[in-house]
C-alpha cells in the first residue's frame, strides 16, 4: 500500500522525515509530492495512493475519481474546507483532520500580527500596547483557546463567542462568554477570527460588524479569507479610517485593498499560521499515525465525514 504526502506548501524537512519513518515502519510505501505546480501532478501521484496526507491542498471529485485505490485522506491541520466531503463519502473515502496539532502556532501568529498592527507596522511612529486592551475571540476552538492563554500573558481582557462551546469552558479559561456577534465586535478593540469557512460563515464578517468596533479597532484574520465579505470590509475601512485589518490569508481583492488603505491592511503572501517546524511535526506526525491506524486497524476516531 502507498501513502502519498501531497503538500503544495511543504512541511519542514524534519516533519517529512518523521512522517516517512512512521509510514515505512508500518510497511507501507511512502511518496512525497511537494511544491507541485499543476493539478496533473497531484492526479498522477494520487492514482496509485491508498492514503493521502495533505495540508490546504484541494481534494475534489477529479482527484477522488483519479485515486482508484484511495481509502483515507488526512488533512494535517484543522480546517478541511479544501476537501469535498460529500464526494469523498460517495467514493467511500474516510476524511480526517488532526485537531489541535497546529493551534499554538496559529495563536502565536495572532499576537505577532497584533503587535505589528499596534506598532503601526513598525513604520517608526508611536504605537500602542496590548496590555489592558480588550480582545474578542470569534470562535473558541483549539486556536481560540490558545489565543486566550497568550492574551492573559499580555495582560489583555478576553471575551469569546462560540455557540458550540459551553460558557463554563470560557469562564474556566478566564474568558468572558458573549452571546451575540454584535456584542463581540462592539466591545472589543481587537477581534481575532477563528471560525471555519462553512456555508453559514462565508462572507459573514463585513461592513455591519466591522464598523461596530471601538475606536482604533484591529481585526485579525488567521482563519479563512472566505469568512470576510471583502466589499463590506473595504466600505468599513473607508468609513472608519481608524480601523485596521491584518490577515494571514491574502484576500481576493488584496491589491485593491492595499492600494486604497496602505499600511492599514497587511496580508501574508502565503498562509503562515501553521508554518512552523513544531506545528509541521505535530500535525504531520499525527496525520501519519492516523493514516496507519486507519489502513492497518480501521481506527477512524478523527473522521469528519461520518
Ligand atoms: C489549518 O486549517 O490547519 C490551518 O489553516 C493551516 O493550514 P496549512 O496547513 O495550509 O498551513
Amino acid at each position: 500500500m502507498k501513502v502519498l504526502v501531497a503538500t503544495e506548501k511543504p512541511f519542514a524537512a524534519v516533519a517529512v522525515d518523521g512522517i516517512r519513518e512512521i509510514i515505512e515502519d508500518a510497511g507501507y510505501e511512502f511518496e512525497l509530492l511537494e511544491k507541485y505546480t499543476s493539478k496533473a501532478e497531484l492526479l498522477d501521484a494520487a492514482a496509485t495512493a491508498d492514503g493521502i496526507i495533505i495540508r490546504s491542498d484541494i481534494i475534489d471529485k477529479e482527484v477522488l475519481d483519479a485515486a482508484k485505490n484511495l481509502k483515507i485522506v488526512v488533512r494535517a491541520g484543522a480546517g478541511y474546507d479544501n476537501v469535498d466531503l460529500a464526494e469523498a463519502t460517495a467514493h467511500g473515502v474516510c476524511v480526517e483532520n488532526t485537531p489541535g496539532q497546529n493551534s499554538n502556532a496559529v495563536a502565536e501568529l495572532v499576537f505577532g500580527m497584533a503587535v505589528m498592527a499596534a506598532r503601526n507596522m513598525y513604520n517608526g511612529t508611536s504605537g500602542t500596547e496590548l496590555k489592558d486592551k480588550t480582545i474578542g475571540i470569534h470562535a473558541f476552538g483549539q486556536v481560540g483557546r490558545n489565543v486566550a492563554r497568550i492574551a492573559k500573558g499580555f495582560g489583555m481582557e478576553a471575551s469569546a463567542l462560540d455557540p458550540y462551546c459551553p460558557d463554563e469552558v470560557m469562564t474556566d479559561a478566564g474568558v468572558k462568554p458573549v452571546h451575540s456577534v454584535e456584542e463581540l465586535y462592539r466591545d472589543n478593540r481587537y477581534v481575532s477570527l477563528h471560525i471555519p469557512a462553512t456555508a453559514e460563515t462565508k462572507k459573514s464578517v463585513g461592513y455591519d460588524l466591522i464598523t461596530l468596533m471601538p475606536k482604533n479597532g484591529i481585526l485579525i484574520n488567521t482563519a479563512r479569507k472566505e469568512v470576510i465579505d471583502e466589499d463590506g470590509l473595504a466600505r468599513a475601512l473607508e468609513a472608519r479610517p481608524d480601523i485596521k485589518y491584518v490577515a494571514d490569508i491574502k484576500p481576493d481583492t488584496a491589491d485593491t485593498l492595499k492600494e486604497r488603505f496602505g499600511e492599514r491592511v497587511f496580508f501574508t503572501p502565503k498562509k503562515m499560521g501553521a508554518q512552523t517546524a513544531e506545528a509541521n511535526i505535530n500535525a504531520g506526525l499525527a496525520a501519519a499515525r492516523q493514516t496507519v491506524a486507519f489502513l492497518r486497524d480501521g481506527v477512524n476516531k478523527f473522521q469528519v465525514n461520518k
